[in-house]
């Protein structure tokens, strides 16, 4: 598959996940500021990766992608709570995301903690409403949980909290945390994809193999950006891991050495699915090499 049908076909799926994602407090009683400090950072656009893996997935295992599009859409619901968090004061306090002042900033604290915790609770609630045999439900729900809490993204981001500022940490430590705080939502998105379908064993061990290394090199590619791009490109303040004392690849292997260990994380992920064929797994092929080769 070329880019450009990549970038097409990922264009494509992602506004099916932005139609959907617009919806998603229709019916539901809330406070009008909170449905608003939601529908802000919801709608404020992104990559929308993790839902087109996980549509994506479900379509290499023989769904139709859009079966699983609630599922999908709440997974990036998830995602974007995890990204007001990460803006706040006392986390990474960034102003800006996604081109657009950051929730804490647009609303107030109170609120993006709020809108953060209604985006992560609410997620949960679709995913458990998805109208497919409850058995692979709750197997992805089961498997979504754990990537996104304390053994996944949260303890991820507590690693990360826990080596800001310190002088060095080794290799070992660097790799944990972004395989924790990036790898295993996004490994979590392919999998589900996969169990949604009621895919085998085997089948879901080797998507499982591709996400997690897709998600190292998802994290490795962010860190680089992060030093080689602009603020304006990336939508978010370049020069902010510098700026507070995070480690990273690039701090401490440099950008060369970052680059090429991000290339072979994508191609490990390639490796991973040489037993599927087809326009998805092509597809799926082309997302991993987006993920080092992207420039926002
Ligand atoms: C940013 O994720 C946070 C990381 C895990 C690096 P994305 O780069 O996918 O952000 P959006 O969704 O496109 O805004
Ligand atoms: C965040 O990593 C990972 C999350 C779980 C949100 P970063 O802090 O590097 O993400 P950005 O660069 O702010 O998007
Ligand atoms: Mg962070
Ligand atoms: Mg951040
Ligand atoms: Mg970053």
């Amino acid at each position: 598959m070329t880019p450009q049908e990549m970038k097409t076909l990922l264009k494509e799926r992602g506004s099916k996940v932005e139609d959907w994602l617009a919806g998603c407090c229709d019916g539901r009683e809330m406070p009008p500021r909170l449905r608003e400090s939601m529908l802000y950072s919801l709608q404020a656009g992104g990559k929308r990766l993790r839902p087109v893996l996980c549509m994506s997935t479900a379509g290499m295992c023989g769904l139709a992608p859009e079966s699983v599009l609630p599922f999908a859409a709440a997974i990036e619901m998830v995602h974007t709570y995890s990204l007001i968090h990460d803006d706040l004061p006392a986390m990474d306090d960034d102003d800006l995301r996604r081109g657009k002042p950051s929730n804490h900033k647009a609303f107030d604290e109170a609120t993006a903690i709020l809108a953060g915790d209604g985006l992560l609770t609410d997620a949960f609630w679709f995913m458990s409403g998805m109208d497919m045999p409850a058995e692979r439900v709750l197997a992805a729900l089961r498997e979504f949980a754990f990537a996104a809490g304390s053994p996944g993204m949260v303890g991820g981001q507590e690693w990360d909290m826990i080596f800001t500022g310190m002088e060095s940490i080794t290799l070992d430590q660097l790799r944990l945390m972004h395989s924790m705080k990036t790898g295993a939502i996004l490994r979590a998105s392919c999998t589900c994809g996969a169990l949604l379908a009621g895919v085998d064993a085997s089948r879901l061990k080797a998507i499982g193999q591709f996400g997690a290394a897709l998600g190292v090199a998802f994290q490795i590619a962010d860190d680089i950006l992060d030093v080689v791009s602009d603020t304006a490109t990336l939508g978010k303040p370049a020069g902010s891991d510098a700026e507070q004392g995070k480690n990273t690849y690039p701090k401490m292997l440099g950008l060369d050495q970052s680059r090429q260990l991000a290339r072979q994380y994508a191609d490990d992920a390639k490796a991973a699915l040489q037993g599927f064929h087809g326009r998805e797994a092509e597809f799926l092929a082309a997302l991993a090499d987006y993920t080092v080769n992207r420039t926002a």
